[in-house]
């Protein structure tokens, strides 16, 4: 059956080759992702060798997990280790027919990185973003090809997690969103079309919800205490390990944004804004408990 709102999938176009513009966890998952279901050339481009060989190794790292669960064999393990190579040039991205971006969540800067692949691709290739709050249609706004756009919104652990946010921006066409809908279908994604509206659907809940979390904290309920109370709603994992795993400082711009275009219906938690710029990536220490230092930046009211 076609999802609600995809165009007809004779219109998408085949992909042959992938470009992931970050190399940072999100396009890591991505990158694996995607060689592992579609089966085609994942190139990762990031601003420095560092990151870049930090990503592929990510990505070998998830691979010979796969091997050692026995789902997959060693000549796969091999052949998805090949299909995923990293290059400091997005000249690698010539032959891609389909980029996907997971670079630092400011517009000015995925424009940029959205005008320089574009200068090397087809005009046909398809531009997707993994944005999880940004509009997508103010990101395809300076491309000669705005068309190409779509928001292809992907949730963490990439490898696990079904849901899968495409989003149409005003100029994005049908062959663009029929390509999207059909790699989303191959990545074996539950693909729903969101409209291009601040953080979509999901991050709008998460944020709501997060949100009364951090607030309860702030007013003095013990960390650990508002962390297991939501135990009852059956969730897979606690508000604030789901902090820790969304990241922070993500969490933080999700909600700024949020707070920008909805200022009545969403507020910034400054205790998080405290953590962020305290730069505490981590929630919990090694032994599962919050970290005393976060745990005081977040009780303090
Ligand atoms: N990467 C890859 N695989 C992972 C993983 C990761 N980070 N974390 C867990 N997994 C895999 C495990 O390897 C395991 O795979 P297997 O069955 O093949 O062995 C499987 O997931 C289940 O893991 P576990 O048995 O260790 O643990 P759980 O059953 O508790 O599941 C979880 C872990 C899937 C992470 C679950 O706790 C969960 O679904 N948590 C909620 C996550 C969530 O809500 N994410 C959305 C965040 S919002 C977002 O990303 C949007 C962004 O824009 C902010």
């Amino acid at each position: 059956k076609r999802p609600a709102g995809a165009p007809d999938k004779s219109l998408a176009r085949k992909v042959s080759k992938v470009g992931v513009v970050g190399a940072g966890l999100m396009a890591g998952q991505l990158a694996l992702l995607f060689a592992r279901r579609l089966d085609v050339p994942v190139v990762l481009t990031d601003l420095d060798q560092e990151r870049l060989d930090k990503g592929v190794a990510y990505v070998h790292g998830e691979v010979d997990k796969l091997l050692g669960k026995g789902r997959i064999n060693q000549d796969k393990a091999n052949h998805l280790k090949a299909l995923v190579t990293g290059s400091l040039s997005k000249d690698a991205f010539s032959d891609a027919d389909f980029v996907i971006e997971a670079v630092f969540e400011k517009m000015e800067i995925k424009q940029q990185v959205f005008a320089e692949v574009e200068a090397v691709v087809s005009p046909e290739a398809i531009l997707a973003t993994n944005t999880s709050s940004l509009s997508v249609t103010e990101m395809a706004s300076k491309l000669k090809h705005p068309e190409r756009v779509v928001g292809f919104h992907f949730f963490n652990p990439v490898a696990v997690l079904p849901l899968l946010e495409i989003v149409r921006g005003e100029k994005t066409d049908d062959a663009a969103l029929a390509t999207a809908f059909a790699t989303a279908k191959k990545l074996k994604k539950t693909a729903v079309l969101c409209k291009d509206a601040p953080a979509f659907v999901v991050n709008r809940l998460l944020t709501l919800f997060m949100g009364e979390v951090l607030g309860s904290i702030s007013e003095g309920t013990e960390p650990e205490v508002a962390d297991r109370s939501v135990a009852p709603l059956g969730l897979p994992m606690s508000p604030l390990m789901l902090l820790q795993l969304v990241g922070p400082a993500v969490a933080l711009h999700v909600s700024e944004t949020l707070h920008e275009a909805f200022p009545e219906r969403f507020a910034v938690s400054p205790q998080l804004g405290k953590v962020v710029e305290a730069g505490k990536n981590e929630i919990f220490g090694p032994d599962l408990s919050i970290d005393p230092e976060v745990k005081e930046l977040l009780s303090g009211g």
